[in-house]
């Protein structure tokens, strides 16, 4: 069984929730980008909505695939995002950001009637934290804000959590769409969400972070054959 296959099965899926006239914000990362692509090919068919990208990246995607774009200050609303994910816990509870995306993705989800999560069966976890939490902040005094991060987690009841700062090949940090830093905090469990997700919310410095605790309704996990599909 192959992962590209499940994610390739989760985003076909996902297009059943795809409506004439919707405006539908845009996930990023590999399993998004499957669903872009079929997205593309129903609007060659002639299916209307409009895209809303996540990140510049999904937003070359989509526009080199002719689907049509709007500005997100210029929605009034949106019906529907499709995205990708990290880990999905059985509450529904998200880490995201492995694409380093997560502030847009985030204020997208949020901004959304419905958010669905399209995943490969690996991303199903009992518990989160095996994935390293990315967490978003500003370039400015990144390290004390790493030294306040590492509290926040410890707060939260996560044990002696790693934090580093993502960097490209050329060992310098990457640079979000925003313009900011991540921070990789190697947790191995987050045992209460909700707590870290809002003590992280509180440290200065701390654009956002990939915990997504509220936001997803239905995850849609691809399979072999086909896909399963958990509303919550
Ligand atoms: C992007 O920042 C992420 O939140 C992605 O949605 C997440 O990393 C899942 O990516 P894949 O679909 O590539 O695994």
């Amino acid at each position: 069984m192959s992962n590209e296959t499940e994610k390739e099965n989760a985003a076909a899926a996902a297009l059943d929730y795809v409506e004439d006239g919707m405006t539908i914000g845009l996930g990023t990362g590999s399993t998004a980008k499957y669903f872009v692509e079929f997205l593309a090919e129903e609007v060659a068919d002639r299916l209307v909505v409009r895209g809303v990208p996540t990140s510049e990246e999904t937003r070359k995607l989509a526009a080199s695939l002719n689907i049509p774009l709007v500005d997100v200050d210029q929605v009034e609303r949106i019906h529907l995002t499709v995205d990708g994910a990290d880990e999905v816990d059985p509450q529904a509870q998200l880490i995201k950001g492995g694409g380093a995306a997560l502030l847009r993705e985030k204020i997208i989800a949020n901004a959304s009637d419905l958010m669905i999560v399209i995943a490969d069966s690996g991303k199903q976890v009992e518990n989160l934290g095996k994935f390293p939490l990315p967490v978003e902040v500003t370039p400015f005094a990144y390290t004390i804000t790493a030294k306040k991060v590492y509290d926040a987690l410890v707060e939260a009841g996560v044990k002696k959590p790693l934090i580093s700062v993502r960097t490209a090949n050329d060992q310098r940090p990457i640079v979000t769409d925003g313009g900011n830093y991540i921070l990789d905090c190697k947790c191995g469990l987050i045992p209460d969400a909700p707590l870290a997700a809002s003590l992280l919310a509180g440290v200065p410095g701390v654009v956002d972070h990939g915990l997504f605790t509220t936001l997803c309704r239905i995850a849609i996990f691809g399979t072999d054959t086909g896909a399963t599909i958990l509303e919550y």
